[in-house]
């Protein structure tokens, strides 16, 4: 198996609306231990999300697109909280099956809502922050083209978006590492699916041009950084 070509292709099991309930529930409730271990948003969160919201001086609401079983959203609100600032979070994500293992990390000044990034951008909502993780390598390149536009067409501010950057490395890595956590999810499977699906900076930046600053934010990591419309 070569890692030299994004594979487009390939479907993650928990992309099936017919997948089996109890593992699905399974895998939202585990990407939370994922997410600490691969994600990054640590030092995303100190490098770029919280200098932009203290930068607004007043307090803020922010976006989480494709929110998932709501864990980002859920840790990213307690840094804030210890950083003393005055957030509101919204995390959205269209599959109801997410929301239900979301509204159970319900938590003071975080809103989960079943919807996406088009429907909210209808709506005339605004935000003063719009991130996303793991979702662009979902979506094919129409649906990246629209979800990046809504995203910057929905901030006032800066939008981020996080992602796994492919490598042989990641892929090896996490195969071993994910291990202790996969049983009874999806987590072994769609996470390797989900590396051979994702982009280089390099692709990235092309996918989504000139209005993204894409860096490779770690050997493991892509951010697409852009600032907003709204
Ligand atoms: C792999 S999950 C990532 C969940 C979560 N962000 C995380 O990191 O664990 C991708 C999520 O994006 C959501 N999604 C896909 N298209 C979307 C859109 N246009 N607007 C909002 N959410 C979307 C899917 O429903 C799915 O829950």
């Amino acid at each position: 198996m070569s890692l030299s070509v994004r594979d487009a292709e390939l479907v993650e099991l928990m992309d099936d609306p017919a997948c089996d309930p109890r593992r699905l529930h399974a895998t939202l409730r585990r990407f939370d231990t994922v997410n600490r271990l691969f994600s990054g948003w640590g030092a995303t969160y100190r490098r770029v999300l919280r200098p932009a919201l203290l930068g607004l001086d007043r307090p803020a609401r922010v976006l989480d697109l494709g929110s998932g079983g709501g864990d980002l959203v859920t840790r990213l609100a307690r840094l804030s909280r210890r950083d003393g600032l005055d957030v509101t979070w919204v995390g959205a994500d269209p599959d109801p099956r997410s929301l239900d293992v979301a509204r159970a990390r319900a938590a003071p000044g975080i809103e989960f809502r079943v919807t996406d990034a088009a429907a909210l951008r209808r709506a005339g909502e605004t935000f003063d922050v719009v991130i996303s993780n793991h979702v662009l390598h979902h979506l094919s390149r129409d649906e990246l083209a629209a979800f990046a536009s809504d995203s910057l067409a929905l901030s006032r501010g800066r939008v981020i978006h996080s992602d796994i950057r492919r490598s042989r490395a990641a892929y090896g890595l996490y195969a071993v590492a994910v291990t202790p956590f996969a049983p009874g999810t999806f987590l072994r499977t769609d996470g390797l699916r989900s590396i051979r699906r994702s982009y280089l900076p390099r692709e990235l930046g092309d996918a989504l041009g000139p209005r993204w600053r894409v860096e490779a934010a770690s050997p493991f990591r892509v951010l697409a950084v852009g600032n907003g419309d709204a």
